[in-house]
């Protein structure tokens, strides 16, 4: 630091600042970064405020991210963090963020929207807070810096920026690395008092009661869903349990309560979703994935080919396909197309293999009902999206 952080800052002052941080030979700006609240481990349930060294880090809620933006603000928080180059997340304390207030006091009053200080007050009125150390979870607040996301997650803070990243829809699924990310995020019993490591439940519940309190809880997972993190405008989702946090909905999305979205798979344009939206699945615009259909993921169970489901595509009811769709594809109901195997090509009737098919636009596919083979031709008419159901979400 140049100058101390005690004074008032001016326009100046800030500017020699801002140019001497980002000048640093050492310093290089993120790609991503975020001020987020962490929640931790309830290592004594008896003394929910007592937070040790070391408790483990259940979830990061980053209420603003930034993508190769606000540059000015990283290197402020990269500063007084101590942080300088690649991924990492740094505590910031309450004195910590009085500082980066201090430092933003020109910025004031300006007439612009400056999302981060916002939120550094936001988050600084909640620290000061009486009833925050009533709270059952312990809760931080972090700044997590991305070097690159080219580059593998390094701890759990920078899992969930990648996974607001893409539910924010900053970026698409399959754009950047995940590699690891399962491995790093811890199982979280998620409950309506907030995310808890599963061992203290007995406890964590006991309290609850000891306050009047009935403790709810609404799953073990490594995820989150994703509208208990992230609500992206324009969608609707029936069930927030069916969407995990890292789903990438796109505007005049709608899943109904059969619909299902994993992270890292979503929509690209308005869809209706009432099937399966498998880890690494992107539906294109205008598609509609019947009810109860599904596309196979690559996660578990030995898939090995990413789908990808084309604009103007319907999977009927209770249909399914384990290769991708060209756009304008249809799959009838209660029709699964194997990722590989014979499927008759008509009306040319010549046998291929169903993998030849993948990515080929406007195929129909059927089991014949007389013969019981799989077939596929051209389609005969596209499908059109319902637009009432669509616009003005
Ligand atoms: C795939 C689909 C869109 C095709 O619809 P389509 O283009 O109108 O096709 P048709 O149903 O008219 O069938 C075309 C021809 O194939 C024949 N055919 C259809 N299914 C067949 C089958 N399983 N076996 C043998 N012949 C079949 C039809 O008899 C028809 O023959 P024709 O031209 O001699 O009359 C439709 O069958 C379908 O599955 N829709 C799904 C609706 C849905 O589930 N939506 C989601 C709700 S949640």
């Amino acid at each position: 630091m140049t100058r101390s952080h005690q004074s008032v800052w001016t326009q100046e002052d800030y500017d020699n600042y801002i140019e001497a941080v980002r000048a640093r030979p050492v310093y290089e700006p993120p790609t991503a970064f975020a001020i987020g609240l962490a929640s931790h481990t309830l290592v004594n349930a008896g003394e929910p405020e007592v937070m040790f060294g070391g408790a483990q880090v259940l979830d990061t809620w980053y209420p603003h991210v930034n993508l190769m933006e606000h540059f000015d603000t990283a290197a402020v928080l990269a500063d007084v963090t101590g942080h300088s180059t690649g991924s990492a997340s740094r505590s910031l304390s309450r004195t910590n963020i009085e500082m980066v207030l201090r430092i933003f006091g020109p910025l004031e009053g300006d007439g612009k929207y400056h999302p981060n200080i916002e939120i550094l007050k936001a988050l600084h009125q909640l620290l000061t807070s009486p009833d925050h150390t009533k709270t059952l979870v312990p809760q931080t607040v972090v700044v997590t810096f991305i070097g690159s996301l080219d580059d593998p997650p390094v701890d759990v803070h920078d899992c969930y920026l990648r996974l607001h990243l893409l539910s924010h829809r900053r970026v698409q699924p399959r754009s950047i690395n995940l590699s690891g990310l399962i491995g790093l995020l811890p199982n979280v019993l998620w409950t309506s008092e907030g995310p808890l490591a599963p061992e203290t439940f007995e406890m964590a519940k006991l309290q609850c009661l000891a306050r009047g309190v009935h403790l709810r809880v609404f799953g073990v997972d490594k995820f989150p869903h994703m509208t208990d993190y992230v609500v992206p405008s324009g969608v609707r989702v029936a069930d927030a349990s069916r969407v995990r946090l890292g789903a990438h909905l796109a505007k005049g999305t709608t899943v109904m309560q059969e619909g299902f979205c994993n992270f890292n798979a979503g929509t690209l344009g308005p869809s209706m979703v009432e099937g399966r939206i498998s880890q690494g699945v992107l539906v294109g615009a205008g598609s509609d994935i019947g009810g109860g259909a599904s596309i196979m993921g690559t996660l578990s169970g030995g898939g090995k080919e990413v789908i990808t489901i084309g604009d103007g595509c319907l999977l009927g009811a209770n249909s399914g396909t384990g290769i991708s769709l060209g756009p304008g594809c249809q799959v009838q109901q209660g029709v699964y197309v194997l990722s590989n195997g014979p499927i008759r090509l008509q009306p040319e009737g010549t046998v291929v293999r169903t993998w030849e098919l993948s990515g080929r636009p406007n195929l129909r596919y059927w089991r014949n009902s007389l013969t019981g083979e799989l077939e596929a031709g051209p389609t005969k008419a596209a499908v059109q999206l319902n637009p009432e159901l669509h616009t003005k979400q």
